[in-house]
């Protein structure tokens, strides 16, 4: 029996045994998944919901819910902070909801003194398991359910990709899709790789299908998900099989199937960008002109430093590439102030690589010691004060840049995929440009999922009001 077929298997089991509870207690059990960190959490929060869904769970909230789930990040130490957080909280709940069940899985039970402080500080929690057997959710909660035990089952690396379990999408219109699970790049101050593995991808046929079969179901927009998108493969390369399709070749599969209009992805190394993904893009309306290109660092020294093989010129040299071949083309970027080491001259660099991309959009993140990563071993750690001090500046000049980009679009009339209703104004609508930008139209509900001509009317540094525009 395959993978897929077990857990179908305990997806049965686990849902005679909710009947049954659902049954004594008058009432559908409810279970409620919260996802902390990045897209491909995300993802798998559809992928935990879907089984949940499957086994009977109907969805509520986190504070009265039978079960809940954190699907937990570790990129940073506030992600870890806010999971404990959350955890003290519901110690409380659990008191007066004594059948409650508990579970934590991802990224950061994955990380051995996280799971031994979520195991010994956090006893009311039932259920613990990590990202690679994010599938076998049923399994667990058979075990949990029929023993009544504590199960952790942590994994240290993956087994296979196992296909075609139930998810449960977010969105109708719109889905991620993951094509590469981990990373092999090692910068050395992330934590990622340890958490997820080497990279694997998923075999293109399977991707293919997966979005054909999302499209029949009225997805419209596809969002490509990995580490590391550009090395999409290379694992298949090197065991020795012929044919890989390229990520280009991949991109542009996935913009032809019926009923795709829109498709993104996340993240490219800059390392990895190639000249044939840029003429991709160029020359495929459905694929977005918009490229994550994470920079880190500025200075050609720090990124040597941190294993990221690029630096200063070769990444604006990038840059401009991209702006010169792709029409309105946004670059976003993520940014590390404070890595071991980083000086005043760093710094400037940093400011300067900013202040020369023109970035739509920065993500500024302070440096964070991850357990295990070597930059995390360093005896040149750069003293809060000082973080926060170069933080504080790197943070105003992105939002001024990247207020200067937005304002440029300002009167153009473009396509918008309405996402959802604004709750904070009455009568409007929100939705996504090409360019991943936000714009806040007047418009009607049933908008929602359609791709609406919009004019920007106002810039507000980075989101825009707009009016549907009459053609
Ligand atoms: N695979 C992606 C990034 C995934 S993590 C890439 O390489 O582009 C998302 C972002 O978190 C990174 O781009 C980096 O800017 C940030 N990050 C990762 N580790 C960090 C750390 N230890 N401290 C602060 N920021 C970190
Ligand atoms: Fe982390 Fe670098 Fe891999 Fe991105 S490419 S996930 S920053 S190790
Ligand atoms: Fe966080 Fe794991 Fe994503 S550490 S950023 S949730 S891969």
């Amino acid at each position: 029996m395959g993978e897929r077929e077990n857990q179908l298997k305990y997806i049965e089991k686990c849902r005679e045994i909710i009947a049954g509870k659902s049954r004594e207690h008058g009432r559908a059990l409810t279970y409620c998944v919260t996802t902390f960190g990045c897209q491909m959490n995300a993802r798998d929060s559809e992928k935990l919901r879907g089984i949940l869904e499957e086994i009977g769970f109907e969805k509520g909230g986190e504070e009265d819910s039978d079960l809940v789930l954190f699907n937990t990040c570790t990129v940073r130490d506030n992600a870890d902070r806010k999971v404990y957080g959350r955890l003290g909280r519901l110690k409380e709940i659990k008191r007066n909801h004594p059948g409650m069940i508990i579970g934590v899985c991802g990224c950061m039970t994955q990380e051995k003194t996280a799971a031994a402080k979520v195991k010994d500080s956090y006893p009311f929690v039932d259920i613990i398991f990590g990202t690679h057997n994010v599938y076998a959710l049923a399994q667990l909660l058979y075990e949990h359910l029929s023993k009544g035990e504590r199960v952790i089952s942590l994994l240290d690396e993956a087994k296979e990709i196992v296909e075609s379990l139930p998810t449960d999408r977010k969105y109708g219109f719109k889905s991620g899709v993951n094509i590469s699970y981990g990373c092999n790049n090692f910068c050395t101050y992330c934590i990622v790789p340890y958490v997820r593995g080497r990279e694997r991808s998923r075999r293109a046929s399977d991707i293919l299908n997966e979005v054909k079969a999302l499209a029949a179901d009225g997805v419209m927009e596809i969002m490509l998900l990995g580490q590391n998108v550009n090395s999409y493969g290379q694992d298949f390369i090197k065991a020795g099989d012929s044919g890989v399709m390229s990520f280009p070749e991949l991109l542009k599969r996935v913009s032809q199937v019926e009923g795709i209009e829109r498709v993104r992805f996340m993240t490219s190394h800059p390392k990895d960008l190639s000249d044939e993904l840029i003429d991709v893009i160029a020359e495929n309306e459905k694929i977005c002109s918009h490229v994550h290109l994470p920079l880190q660092s500025g200075s050609s020294r720090v990124l040597a430093d941190m294993n990221r093989h690029y630096d200063k010129e070769s990444y604006l040299a990038l840059v401009k590439k991209l702006r010169d071949r792709i029409e309105d083309v946004a670059i976003t970027t993520d940014i590390i102030v404070g890595y071991p080491g980083e000086t005043e001259e760093d710094l400037e660099d940093t400011l300067d690589v900013i202040r020369q991309a023109g970035f739509e959009n920065a993500f500024t993140f302070q440096y964070s010691k991850r357990t295990g990563t070597p930059a995390a071993a360093r005896q040149d750690q750069i003293p809060q004060d000082v973080v926060t001090r170069r933080f504080d500046k790197v943070l105003k000049l992105v939002q001024d840049t990247a207020a200067d980009r937005a304002k440029r679009l300002t009167g153009r009339v473009l396509k918008v995929l309405a996402d959802e209703k604004n709750e904070k104004q009455e009568g409007y609508i929100s939705g996504k440009l090409d360019n991943g930008f936000t714009v806040h139209f007047k418009g009607d509900e049933n908008l929602i999922g359609k791709i609406v001509n919009v004019r920007l009317d106002e810039c507000h540094g980075f989101y825009y009001m707009g009016s549907i525009a009459v053609n």
